[in-house]
C-alpha cells in the first residue's frame, strides 16, 4: 500500500483503506476499484491523499492510531457538540463586540458545551491510545476537508495525547489536555460564517477578528464548566509563542520540558497550551488549513523545526518528531539505540529522509559517541531492524 495525492490517482487503482465522509460514514470500502466518477466524488469531498494497493509496498500498512469505531463514536459526539454550540450562539448578539460583552458579563448563563459528552470522547481516545500503547501516528493523514473543524479537533487531541504521554502525563492530565484539544477552536463558532472561510480568503480585518477565537473558546468553556480553569487557560493560550509574539496575551515560553513538576508561572505559557500549540500547528499544516496547501509530514515538521524556540517549545517538537516518526532532511540527530547495537551515541545529519519507513533515514555521521568529530560517514538505516533516533534541536 502507498499514499498518493488525489491528482495522481488513476482509474483502475485499487483503494488500500476504506474511506469515510465527514460524518464518519463509510463511503468506499478497501479493495474498491476506482472509477472516474468515484475519483470525482473523492475530490468533491475534499480528499487530498488516499492509500492505494501496490505490490511493491504490499507490507506497508498505515498505522491506525484510533480505530474507526472509536473515531466514529467520537466524531458523532463532537458533531453534536459543535452543532449545538453553533445553534445556541446564533441566538446571541451577532456583532463580535456585543457577543464578547455578553459572554464575559453573563458567563454563567451560557452552558453551551455538554461537558459530559466531551469527557466521554476524551476517555475513549485516551483508552484507545493507552491500550494499544501507540507512540506514533500514521505518517500520512487521509481525510476530507468537509467538517474539518471537529475533525481537526479530534486529530489535534490524538496528537496532543501522544505528545503528553511522552512527558509521562498521568490520566487526569491527559484528560485535561485532551478536553482542551477537543474544544480549543470551539470559539470559532462564535464568529459565524468567518469560521467557514479559509485563512487565505480572509481580509486583514477578518484575520484580526479571527484571533479572538481563543478568547471565545475560553469564555464558552468557562460558562459550560466554571471549574475548568486549567482547560480554560489551555485553550486561551494555544496561539501563544515562546518569543512573546503570539496572541492574545503575548505571553512567553521558557522552552523547558512541559513536565508536571514545572509550576505554572504568571506571564508564561502553561505547559498544556505549549503541547496543544504544537499539535494544532502540525495538523493545520498537513490538513492544508494553514496556507491552503496540505504539507507532507516532512515539510510540516521541517517548517516547525525551523521555528524551534521562537514559535514552539523545542522539547515538544522533539516529542512531535517521535509521535509522527519523522526526521526531516538536513536535521541533526543522535542515535539512541539500534537493533544491531552499532552507531549508538553517534550524531549526524539526516542526508535523505526515508519516505517508506520514516524512522530509518540515511544519516551522515559527524560525531562519535564521545562527541568527537569524525570523518563523515554515510549510514543507511534502511537495513536496520529497529532504530531509535533523537532530533537535536
Ligand atoms: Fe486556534
Ligand atoms: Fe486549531
Amino acid at each position: 500500500m502507498r499514499a498518493v495525492r488525489l491528482e495522481s490517482v488513476k482509474v483502475g487503482d485499487i483503494l488500500g483503506t476504506s474511506l469515510f465522509n465527514s460524518q464518519s460514514e463509510l463511503m468506499l470500502a478497501a479493495g474498491y476499484t476506482l472509477t472516474e466518477e468515484t475519483i470525482q466524488l473523492l475530490r468533491k469531498h475534499g480528499f487530498k491523499q488516499i492509500y492505494i494497493r501496490d505490490d511493491e509496498f504490499a507490507n506497508l500498512k498505515p498505522l491506525e492510531v484510533v480505530t474507526e469505531t472509536v473515531r466514529k463514536t467520537v466524531a458523532q459526539r463532537m458533531t453534536g457538540t459543535f452543532n449545538s454550540v453553533e445553534e445556541q450562539l446564533s441566538k446571541l448578539p451577532q456583532s463580535p463586540i456585543q457577543l464578547k460583552k455578553r459572554l464575559t458579563e453573563d458567563v454563567g448563563l451560557f452552558n453551551l458545551v455538554p461537558m459530559g459528552e466531551v469527557e466521554d470522547s476524551v476517555n475513549n481516545l485516551i483508552g484507545e491510545i493507552l491500550e494499544k500503547n501507540v507512540t506514533l501516528l500514521s505518517a500520512i493523514p487521509v481525510k476530507s476537508t468537509s467538517g474539518r473543524l471537529y475533525q481537526h479537533a479530534i486529530d489535534t487531541a490524538v496528537l496532543a495525547i501522544l505528545i503528553g504521554q511522552q512527558f509521562k502525563y498521568g490520566f487526569p492530565e491527559l484528560q485535561s489536555l485532551g478536553t482542551s484539544a477537543l474544544l480549543h477552536d470551539i470559539g470559532k463558532m462564535a464568529l459565524g460564517e468567518l469560521a467557514d472561510k479559509h485563512r487565505n480568503e480572509m481580509t486583514f480585518q477578518e484575520r484580526w477578528l479571527m484571533r479572538e477565537h481563543s478568547t471565545y473558546s475560553m469564555l464558552i468553556l468557562k460558562g459550560s464548566d466554571p471549574h475548568s480553569y486549567i482547560e480554560q487557560q489551555t485553550v486561551l493560550q494555544h496561539h501563544e509563542r515562546p518569543d512573546g509574539r503570539g496572541y492574545p496575551q503575548g505571553m512567553r515560553g521558557l522552552n523547558v520540558a512541559p513536565l508536571k513538576q514545572r509550576a505554572a508561572e504568571p506571564g508564561y505559557i502553561f505547559r498544556h497550551a505549549e503541547i496543544l500549540a504544537v499539535a494544532n500547528a502540525y495538523d493545520n499544516l498537513v490538513s492544508g488549513e494553514e496556507d491552503g496547501t496540505s504539507h507532507t509530514p516532512q515539510s510540516a515538521v521541517s517548517s516547525m523545526v525551523s521555528l524551534a524556540g521562537q514559535a514552539y517549545n523545542p522539547h515538544i517538537l522533539r516529542a512531535l518528531t517521535k509521535a509522527v516518526q519523522f526526521y526531516p532532511t538536513g536535521s541533526e540527530v543522535r542515535v539512541l539505540n539500534t537493533f544491531s547495537g552499532e552507531w549508538v551515541g553517534y550524531r549526524g545529519i539526516v542526508k535523505e529522509a526515508n519516505v517508506v519507513e520514516y524512522a530509518k533515514p540515511v544519516v551522515l555521521m559527524t560525531h562519535d559517541d564521545d562527541n568527537i568529530p569524525i570523518e563523515p560517514e554515510e549510514v543507511d538505516f534502511r537495513g536496520e531492524r529497529a532504530v531509535y533516533l533523537e532530533l537535536i534541536l
